[in-house]
């Protein structure tokens, strides 16, 4: 397996942790989420009693000259005296408060008369009869349309409250108003301010009997849990970009290697013809010994790197026949001591060719070896045993294995048995034995 499949693999499989890890982020998130909306949809109550700092309630009387005045056409036979009070909520959260209302208990006779911005849920429980309720605008009404207890003082709406009844402010939604949202501490703007006008013998309203209810509204990217996941959520995408450019790029360093390897194997093709084709009867000869190589060292246990080293080392064995005199290569007679010396060439002008190419190694040892005989009585040098090259003891089974397998000019070929006689004959003498053990294993494995 080359790199580039080993950092595929590797991408195949950091890609299966991220995707595990985004499956189990998403699940916490939506945990989060749920929560979040658990959150939002509660309903927080604030009474006159308690003590908050997130939301505090302030209701107070303005305190202006002309907020406080005297009603004297009020028909009811008595004098009223009128008061303005300012009612403030204050968001010292971090949240917003998305929705809030706010109810006063009445504990005295009082007249409810005019309020901004938002609308009024008063409830009367006349001593005579039974609860009698109704939500009103009291800047925008219509008198006939009112069925709660109420007379006109003039164009001024008195409505009676006495103890036991209550009204309900609900703050404007409209966005001018400023009522909703109450926005957070962080903005600056964490206050909204209401009033309304009360009616009253002595002009004073005991108003401190009252219950904020609202619901505070938080994004999921809030708080520390909310940055854990934008940071995480992040990191998975920055991961997944990276992981995806690496992976591009390795696939158009594949293809690139993968056009460069065809064109190598191409060049060998053509140089590898060239030097069979010196030879009628050795045509495919240098591919066919580069296959028989491969098995060699394939059942030795060597690497797939090696093997390819050995399968490209074997194919130029013979390059150097591109020197002898094709007539000598060719001939059908028995070659004179001369003709066999012209031959014997090949291997050392082989080597020559071969010397100063790295990027094909062992082929120069192939080249120049292949001819040597296990027991030192083979070309051009006579050396023996582990003298000889490794990479030219494997060529030297697979070229005797085909020239065996093929005609010869002087012979026909040998049957399967016949091979395998002759590579136990001369196993120890011409061969590698441990070489030549391999290759009648492939032989009796692949059906040779
Ligand atoms: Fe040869």
């Amino acid at each position: 397996m080359n790199r580039v499949d080993n950092l595929k693999k590797i991408i195949k499989r950091l890609t299966v942790v991220l995707l595990a890890f985004l499956a189990l982020l998403i699940v916490i998130f939506i945990i989060h989420c749920i929560n979040v909306g658990r959150y939002n949809s509660e309903w927080r109550i604030i009474t006159s009693d308690s003590s908050s700092t997130q939301i505090l309630v302030d209701v107070h009387p303005r305190g202006g000259v002309t907020d406080s005045w005297v009603k004297t056409n009020t028909g009811l036979g008595t004098s009223l005296n009128a008061k303005i009070y300012e009612m403030v909520v204050t968001n010292n959260s971090h949240y917003y408060v998305d929705d809030w209302q706010i109810r006063f208990n009445i504990s005295d006779k009082c007249y409810l008369n005019n309020g901004w911005c938002g609308t009024f849920e008063v409830h009367q429980f006349p001593k005579s009869g039974e609860e009698i309720y109704q939500t009103l605008d009291l800047r925008n009404f219509d008198e006939k349309d009112i069925i709660l207890n109420h007379t006109l003082a003039g164009q001024d709406l008195l409505i009676p409250l006495d103890y036991g009844d209550y009204f309900i402010y609900h703050p404007d939604t409209s966005p001018a108003s400023g009522e909703l949202p109450i926005k957070g501490s962080e903005d600056m703007e964490g206050n909204c301010v209401c009033g309304f006008i009360m009616y009253s013998l002595t002009g004073e309203v005991d108003l401190a009997d009252y219950e904020l209810s609202y619901r505070l509204h938080k994004y999921v990217w809030d708080g520390f849990a909310g940055k854990f996941f934008a940071v995480a959520f992040s990191l998975v995408a920055l991961s997944f970009l990276i992981l995806g450019t690496i992976f591009l790029v390795s696939v158009r360093f594949e293809s690139r290697i993968q056009a460069l390897s065809k064109l190598l194997e191409d060049a060998n093709r053509i140089c590898c013809s060239l030097s069979d084709s010196r030879d009628y009867y050795s045509k495919g000869h240098s591919q066919h010994v580069a296959e028989y190589a491969r098995m060699i060292a394939e059942k030795m246990g060597m690497d797939k790197s090696d093997c390819d080293i050995v399968y490209n080392a074997a194919l130029y064995h013979n390059v150097g026949t591109v020197f002898v005199n094709e007539q000598i290569l060719r001939k059908k007679g028995k070659l004179t001591r001369e003709e066999y010396a012209e031959v014997k060439k090949h291997t050392i002008r082989g080597s020559e060719i071969l010397k100063d190419i790295e990027n094909i190694p062992l082929a120069y040892e192939a080249a120049l070896c292949h001819h040597e005989r296990f027991d030192g009585t083979g070309y051009p040098f006579g050396k023996k045993e582990e003298e000889i090259p490794l990479i030219a003891r494997i060529v030297a089974v697979a070229d005797a294995y085909d020239a065996m397998a093929n005609d010869r000019p002087y012979r026909g070929k040998l049957s399967r048995d016949q091979i395998r006689e002759e590579f136990i004959k001369n196993r120890g003498t011409q061969f590698d034995p441990a070489i030549v053990t391999a290759f009648l294993d492939v032989m009796g494995e692949r059906n040779l």
